[in-house]
């Protein structure tokens, strides 16, 4: 599918086909794309907790105001971001280039330390883009996905282990749609109203 199709493709899926199963093989070629999202200095912030215990996943639709697409779906993705991401630095740079290396890591270790707003706003930057990934390599190879908002983020947190240093950023959950039925396209806010040429008063797009 080309990225035109995919986008028009994918949708916030409500309702799954229970009983569906997602393996590893699969999991881990849709992964495998997920895992070239960009990042800000390429720190990766992301990391992912894949649940498709049964017991789990009501454990977590308990703390997600039970919406019910947590249990039916193959597998719920807590997507989450880690403050402390740019502690790696010294190996993500490890066989770069060594002037890349020598500008990176002190420029790295000022952005982050001891900025603990830019530390979650960064996790939650690539977190986000890495939710978005994670949905459209799904739909490139048949699953459909909704992403989620709606739970307890302490509750979670507490639920799939999540220390103090990683934030969880978006639930997603995957599976195949009841009945294949995809939802209608919600309303899309016109071209004009959100793209503005050269500054944001500028003229609109189309
Ligand atoms: C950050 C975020 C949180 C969301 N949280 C929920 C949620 O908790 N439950 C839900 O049913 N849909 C949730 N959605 C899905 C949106 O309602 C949906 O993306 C939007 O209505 C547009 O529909 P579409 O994705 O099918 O085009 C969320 C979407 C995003 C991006």
């Amino acid at each position: 599918m080309n990225f035109h199709d995919l986008a028009q493709a994918r949708h916030s899926v409500r309702h799954y086909q229970p009983h569906t199963a997602i393996d590893d093989a699969e999991l881990k070629a849709i992964f495998d794309d997920v895992l070239l999202t960009p990042s800000s200095f390429n720190l990766q912030h992301w990391q992912f907790v894949v649940v498709r215990d049964d017991a789990r996943k009501a454990a977590l639709r308990a703390v997600s105001f039970g919406q019910q697409q947590v249990v039916d779906a193959a597998a719920a993705v807590l997507v989450c971001g880690r403050l402390d991401a740019y502690l790696d630095a010294p190996r993500i740079y490890a066989d770069a280039p060594e002037a890349m290396r020598l500008k990176a890591l002190p420029t790295i270790a000022n952005a982050y330390a001891n900025q603990p707003a830019l530390q979650r706003e960064e996790a939650v930057r690539s977190g986000s883009l890495a939710a978005m990934a994670l949905m459209l390599a799904a739909k490139g190879r048949g699953w459909d996905s909704g992403p989620m908002i709606g739970f307890d983020p302490v509750q979670v947190g507490a639920l799939l282990g999540l220390g103090s240093n990683t934030v969880p950023v978006m639930l997603v959950v995957l599976g195949r749609a009841l009945n294949g039925q995809q939802p209608a396209r919600l309303y899309r806010r016109p071209l004009g109203e959100v793209v503005r040429l050269e500054t944001l008063d500028g003229p609109p797009l189309g």
